[in-house]
């Protein structure tokens, strides 16, 4: 059975035909529209590698069927800087060292993006911690990693369009 789904995707709108009803979000974004800045790490919702942003909240996108999104807005990493200037998380992140082996940098980004929009982060590096646990480092980039997530915060307040 296939089936048609239209998705935002950083700001595009994407008709997508679905052959296979099983397929997630995560390989979508990485075998058909060549978003490969989503990672694949675990594949099942344990490591916050493939995390993007769904209608504004952070997603698992190993976990998401793509089936179930149409009509949705998908924002990427690829969709975060915009008019070739850096997103204030992305900004954070190279300010504060968050970067180490990259691999699970960009689902840390998103998962920043979205937890600092949902009001999560406080002042608190206990809290953003936690808000950011379902993101796994194996690199210990957490100190500058929550480092950074404070010091995006008051740079996205002031920013109209934060995505
Ligand atoms: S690849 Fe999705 S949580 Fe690990
Ligand atoms: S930056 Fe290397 S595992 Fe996170």
């Amino acid at each position: 059975m296939s089936m048609s789904i239209t998705l935002t995707v950083n700001g595009s709108a994407r008709a997508i035909d679905l052959d296979d009803l099983r397929v997630t979000l995560l390989d979508l974004l990485r075998e058909r529209l060549d978003l490969t800045g989503t990672k694949k790490g675990c594949d099942r919702g344990q490591c916050g590698a493939c995390t993007v942003l769904v209608d504004g909240r952070r997603v698992n996108a190993c976990l998401a069927l793509a089936v179930s999104l149409d009509g949705a807005e998908i924002v990427t990493i690829e969709g975060l800087a915009q008019g070739g200037e850096l997103h204030p998380v992305q900004i954070a992140f190279l300010n504060h060292d968050g970067f180490q082996c990259g691999f699970c940098t960009p689902g840390q980004i998103m998962s920043a993006v979205g937890l600092i929009r949902e009001g999560w982060a406080g002042s608190d590096h206990e809290r953003v911690r936690e808000a950011l646990s379902g993101n796994i480092c194996r690199c210990g980039a957490y100190q500058g990693i929550t480092e950074a997530v404070l010091a995006a915060q008051a740079a996205m307040a002031e920013r109209e369009d934060a995505a």
